[in-house]
């Protein structure tokens, strides 16, 4: 089967258990070790998964770890991810990278002078709904992309996540926690950013916490929730993107992107399945594209608004094999950079009020049709 790389965990909350529960469909990677500020959670992680819970120090001196997977709140990303490198091992983040250019720029250059690599999430990109729509994008059945919207709006965070701070301080708010997966989406199907414009506010100055460890919490909001972006694209197309925690109820879908011969409607990029649908000069109709057998759209899960498919540490997967096979990483830092870049420039614009052109740009990643899918699971 080859070379499989050793894996650690620093922050072991809420999403931890998503990684800890995934990984082992993967082929190359194997979770080994956890470590968190607070040592009671990385111990209760290790006991449910049955791995080794560390101190930081320890995990980062830890020879059977090859790559650290940083899952800490946003503000301890760039200092987490630095650490990691320093100690001579490969990164992957959660999103957002980093909170500034400056940092991500400074994670580049540590990771390029030691050789190492990092990737960052989101990874939904990869699922199947997102590359069906890439794979009929890149056939020409939509032909070129000119412009689109992606709306993603509700009533915020704090009704469910049990410490809800974060979302609500300079590195959360929707389009630093949200923008990723759509940011993200958009490079993969339509490439880098050149220049965004923004309307940015607050609809409450404090949100008051409704999940159930700290009910009735008032806690502050520093960070815009409502945000209304216009996104150029370097290859011309003009996106809107809304991102806002303000909005009781809307009829907007997530993402819909018109080209001159189509436009095509895809599902949350948050998720990896759901529906694709088209509608085009000889389809006026909109219509589900016929749904393709792609091991990333298959539902492995069950919510309570249905069964739903759920790969996310692929991209972690994917990194390291590309690590083993010294090819480029899908979750790249460079996109995950240029996301950082998109998306602070959206919130620049906003306080400045005039458009911000991107210092950064990118590439598209590549396709990762059935094969590539397969190739990347366990058997
Ligand atoms: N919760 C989700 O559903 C979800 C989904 C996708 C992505 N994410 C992202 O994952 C990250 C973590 O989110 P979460 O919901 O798991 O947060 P969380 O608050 O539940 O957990 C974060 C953990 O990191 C630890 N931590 C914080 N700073 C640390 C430091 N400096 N050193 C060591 N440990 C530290 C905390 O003690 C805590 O246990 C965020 O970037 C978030 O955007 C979360």
């Amino acid at each position: 089967m080859g070379k499989t790389l050793g894996v650690g965990i620093i922050g072991c909350g809420n999403i931890s258990t998503t990684y800890l529960k995934l990984a082992p469909l993967f082929k190359r990677i194997e979770m080994r070790a956890c470590a968190d500020a607070n040592p009671a959670a990385a111990k209760l992680r290790a006991e449910e998964y049955g791995i080794t819970a560390q101190s930081v120090d320890e995990l980062l001196a830890n020879d059977n770890i090859d790559i650290v997977v940083n899952l800490t709140i946003p503000d301890a990303h760039f200092a987490i991810t630095k650490r990691i490198l320093s100690a001579g091992k490969h990164a992957y983040s959660e999103k957002p990278l980093v909170l500034s250019l400056e940092e991500g720029l400074e994670l580049k250059k540590l990771a390029d002078e030691k050789g190492l690599k990092v990737g960052c999430a989101p990874d939904t990109f990869l699922g199947g709904a997102h590359q069906l729509a890439r794979r009929e994008i890149d056939n020409g059945t939509v032909g070129k992309i000119t412009s689109g919207t992606c709306h993603v709006m509700s009533h915020g965070m704090e009704h469910w996540h049990p410490n809800p701070d974060f979302f609500f301080k300079p590195g959360g708010g929707p389009i630093l926690d949200l923008g990723p997966y759509y940011i993200a989406n958009l490079i993969n199907l339509i490439g880098p950013v050149k220049r965004v414009g923004a309307l940015t506010s607050m609809a409450t100055p404090t949100r008051t916490i409704s999940s159930e460890l700290r009910k009735g919490e008032v806690i502050p909001v520093e960070t815009p929730t409502t945000i209304h972006a216009l996104l150029e694209f370097a290859e011309g197309a003009t996106i809107t993107l809304s991102a806002s925690w303000d909005v009781w109820a809307h009829r907007h879908n997530n993402m819909e992107l018109y080209g001159t011969d189509g436009s095509i409607f895809l599902p949350d990029p948050n998720f990896f399945g759901g529906d694709v649908l088209f509608g085009g000069p000889t389809k006026k109709k909109i219509k589900p594209l016929k749904a393709w057998k792609h091991p990333f759209g298959i539902a492995n899960q069950k919510h309570p608004q249905g069964a739903m498919a759920n790969y996310r540490t692929a991209g972690l997967a994917d990194m390291a094999a590309a690590i083993v096979e010294k090819r480029d990483i899908r979750c790249s830092l460079e996109r995950a950079l240029h996301g950082v870049d998109v998306m602070v420039s959206i919130l620049r614009s906003g306080e400045e009020k005039r458009f911000v052109e991107l210092e950064t740009s990118c590439t598209r990643p590549q396709a990762l049709g059935i094969a590539e899918a397969k190739a990347l699971l366990r058997q």
